[in-house]
């Protein structure tokens, strides 16, 4: 096929440049932006990278027009169905669907990684009690850092697939002792007879004085919600640990950068702040009256869960997750008028000439917290939750940015707006500054 061109041409010179367009196997065509600088002299300006691909990736695709998430070319839909949260860490990080030996190795290797150091469990008690448990995650994930030096030689396939390992396998023990230490309990040690979502739910709430059974609904719910947050290409936690793993930096602080990202309410954090919205609502009548305060443009007020940098169209893990949100209830026998407040803000949203014209469908933190909180997850933890659903899919991203021949050191670029270059003036001639 021949190569695809465009013309750049600087009007004010009236040099020309043709740069390459790049087609990957799925999605629009890229303008190759590599030779403009040495060609013309000049950067590219996209804040917030809204423009930009800044790798190649065959890991996820995502077209948000159309609503479409795939990992590994699976449809998010079909995997929702018929697969679970382990099978689909093994897809993205080694590329296809285990065989049925693989999976029952692989399995195996993740619950025997479960158990966390024991000098680890001192790092909690440095922690305030009211420590937000996304504060304890992210600092114990740091911490990790400087527990495993027998395989952090990233340049060996073997030692990187020992952290993803590691980092799979650990994050929920601690992200249940963030939890049990905010709460002054027992930490639980993780169960090897249990499944990754069950020994979660063990973890975070069973004491060594009685026995915990786990609520299989639950424990289901819970595997779903992993595999739906697994990946989401190039979004700001992933891209940061590409940015700090790009300078070869230790996988578990480049991780744990990436945790941090999360953490904010336009990103991961967005779950807790749904409930705190629905919550500030109190009831459907009082709906129409914040979808007027998210559209008054002298409040800084938006509808938490709803709108998203790539998809234009409903989340399609939204879809998924709000059909589930009613069969877990009902299962569960569970009456969430939250639940009601969410479904009625919704409607009211999706018909506003507002929300339609800038194409704000619910993402997938809108229905999300009232699963969670059906199944007894605590607020705060939620957006803990999305953290370990999202591991993998760092984990993923990171292993074929290392392996990628063609990475570098990131390292955007900038319009430097400030003071032109002046002269030092000692302090005693200073009148003003
Ligand atoms: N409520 C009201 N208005 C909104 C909302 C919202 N939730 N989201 C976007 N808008 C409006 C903006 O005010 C802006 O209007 P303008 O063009 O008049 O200035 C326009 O829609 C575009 O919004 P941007 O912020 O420019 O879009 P961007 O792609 O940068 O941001 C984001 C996407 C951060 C998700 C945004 O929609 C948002 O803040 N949503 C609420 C928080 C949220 O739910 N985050 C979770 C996202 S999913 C995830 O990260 C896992």
């Amino acid at each position: 096929m021949p190569k695809k061109t465009v013309t750049i041409t600087d009007n004010n010179t009236g040099k020309s440049i043709e740069v390459d367009i790049l087609q990957g196997s799925q999605g629009p065509p890229v303008i190759d932006i590599g030779t403009v600088y040495k060609e013309l002299g000049m950067f590219t300006f996209d804040p917030g990278f809204v423009n930009t691909a800044a790798c190649e990736s065959a890991i996820t695709f995502i077209d948000g027009e159309k609503g479409v998430l795939q990992y590994r070319g699976y449809p998010i839909e079909q995997l929702a169905e018929h697969s679970n949260f382990l099978e689909v860490c093994y897809l993205l990080y080694y590329g296809d669907l285990p065989t049925r030996k693989q999976q029952k190795e692989f399995d195996s290797i993740i619950t025997r990684h479960s158990i966390i150091h024991e000098g680890l469990h001192d790092f909690y008690s440095g922690f305030r009690r009211d420590a937000h448990p996304m504060a304890i995650t992210c600092g114990v994930m740091g911490a990790l850092s400087s527990f495993y030096h027998d395989s952090l030689d990233i340049w060996d396939e073997r030692s990187r697939e020992i952290t993803a390992h590691r980092l799979i396998a650990k994050l929920p023990t601690i992200a249940a002792g963030a939890y049990r230490y905010s709460k002054g309990e027992p930490f639980a040690y993780p169960k090897n007879s249990l499944d990754y979502a069950s020994n979660f739910l063990h973890m975070m709430n069973s004491f060594p004085s009685e026995e915990y059974q786990v609520n299989e609904i639950a424990a289901k719910a819970l595997d779903l919600l992993f595999l739906l947050h697994a990946d989401h290409e190039q979004n700001a936690s992933t891209s940061t640990v590409r940015l700090a793993g790009s300078s070869q930096a230790n996988p578990y602080a480049c991780i744990s950068a990436g945790v941090g990202t999360l953490w904010g309410p336009a990103h991961g954090g967005a779950n807790e702040a749904v409930i705190k919205m629905l919550k500030e609502i109190g009831d459907p009548s009082r709906t129409k009256e914040f979808v007027n305060r998210a559209k008054d443009p002298s409040s800084n007020f938006r509808l938490m869960g709803f709108g998203h940098r790539v998809y234009k169209n409903y989340d399609p893990r939204a879809k998924i997750i709000r059909k589930m949100s009613k069969k877990v209830l009902d299962e569960l026998k569970v009456d969430d008028p939250l639940f009601e407040i969410a479904m009625k803000l919704e409607e009211i949203a999706l018909k506003d000439e507002y929300f339609i014209e800038k194409k704000l469908y619910p993402n997938v933190d809108f229905y999300s917290g009232i699963i969670l909180r059906a199944i007894g997850i605590p607020t705060t933890m939620f957006t803990v939750i999305f953290t370990i659903g999202r591991t993998i899919g760092w984990v993923s991203q990171w292993q074929e940015m290392v392996t990628d021949k063609s990475h570098r050191i990131g390292r955007p670029r900038q319009v430097y707006i400030g003071k032109r270059k002046r002269k030092y003036i000692p302090v005693a001639k200073r009148t003003k500054n």
